[in-house]
């Protein structure tokens, strides 16, 4: 997998991908990830990027011909261009494992007022990290890397992924560390056990009660098993008491 990020700034996408898993993970070649600076494709004195909006308003916008000349250089036709913006559907975590397979993707961050409507022309997809607004893709983009990234075969070991919030459909259970007790507050029991099945039925519960508690609209979709429609019923009737 290659991915390339084109930015205004790219030290700040350099610092956060020269840190931890994901700096594993391009050591390790899983994947590679090249910082392109828009500026460097400017034909203009001082390298400028961006200019004021035809027909008025405030603000400044990235204008069209650096990034056209960064698409005719990188792009090929198993690339996939990609615009962080607060236009696209939202991302998720389906979008995430999609995106994962792909060989070749390009990310355009916009900054200021975003970014010249002709390269639209250029776009297979434009992403929302959610419903406000950022300053510039840089963030959007490395919110892109990383979840992608970290789906990579070997970047995180397969156990990692299992449980975890919205891969089954619910939310994960809450997970606990050392000390067992500190200042009164202590680990589950259960977890100490040792009893692997009686452990595996309380993460299902708490998974379930997460779920129901913080995000009852994925449990629609989520598939549930008799059992757990049992302990969804357990639930709600121990909230009611
Ligand atoms: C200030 S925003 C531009 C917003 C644009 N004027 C609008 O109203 O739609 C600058 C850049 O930040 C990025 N951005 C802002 N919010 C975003 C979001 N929610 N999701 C993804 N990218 C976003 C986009 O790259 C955008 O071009």
């Amino acid at each position: 997998m290659r991915i390339d990020v084109v930015t205004i700034f790219p030290n700040i996408v350099d610092s956060y991908i020269q840190e931890s898993i994901i700096k594993r993970a391009i050591l390790d070649e899983k994947v590679e990830i090249n910082v392109i600076n828009l500026r460097h494709y400017s034909d203009l004195k001082h390298n400028q990027i961006d200019d004021t909006v035809y027909g008025g308003g405030a603000g400044m916008l990235l204008m069209f011909p650096p990034f056209y000349r960064v698409l005719k250089e990188r792009s090929t036709a198993k690339s996939k261009v990609i615009l962080p913006s607060p236009k696209g559907k939202t991302l998720t975590q389906k979008k995430v494992r999609e995106l994962a397979k792909l060989e070749h993707i390009i990310i355009l961050c916009g900054h200021y007022e975003g970014i010249d409507h002709r390269i639209n022309y250029f776009v297979d997809e434009e992403i929302s990290v959610g419903d406000y607004i950022l300053t510039g893709g840089e963030l959007a983009a490395l919110v892109l890397v990383d979840s992608i990234t970290r789906l990579l075969e070997g970047v995180i070991t397969l156990e990692s992924h299992l449980d975890e919030s919205f891969e089954t459909g619910l939310l994960e259970h809450p997970q606990y560390t050392k000390p067992r007790s500190f200042a009164n507050y202590d680990v589950p029991d259960v977890l100490l056990s040792g009893h692997h099945e009686n452990i595996s039925k309380w993460r299902r519960f708490m998974a379930l009660k997460e779920t129901l508690k913080k995000r009852p609209d994925l449990l629609k979709k989520a598939k549930l098993s008799e059992e757990d429609k049992q302990l969804l019923q357990l639930i709600k009737e121990q909230k009611d008491e």
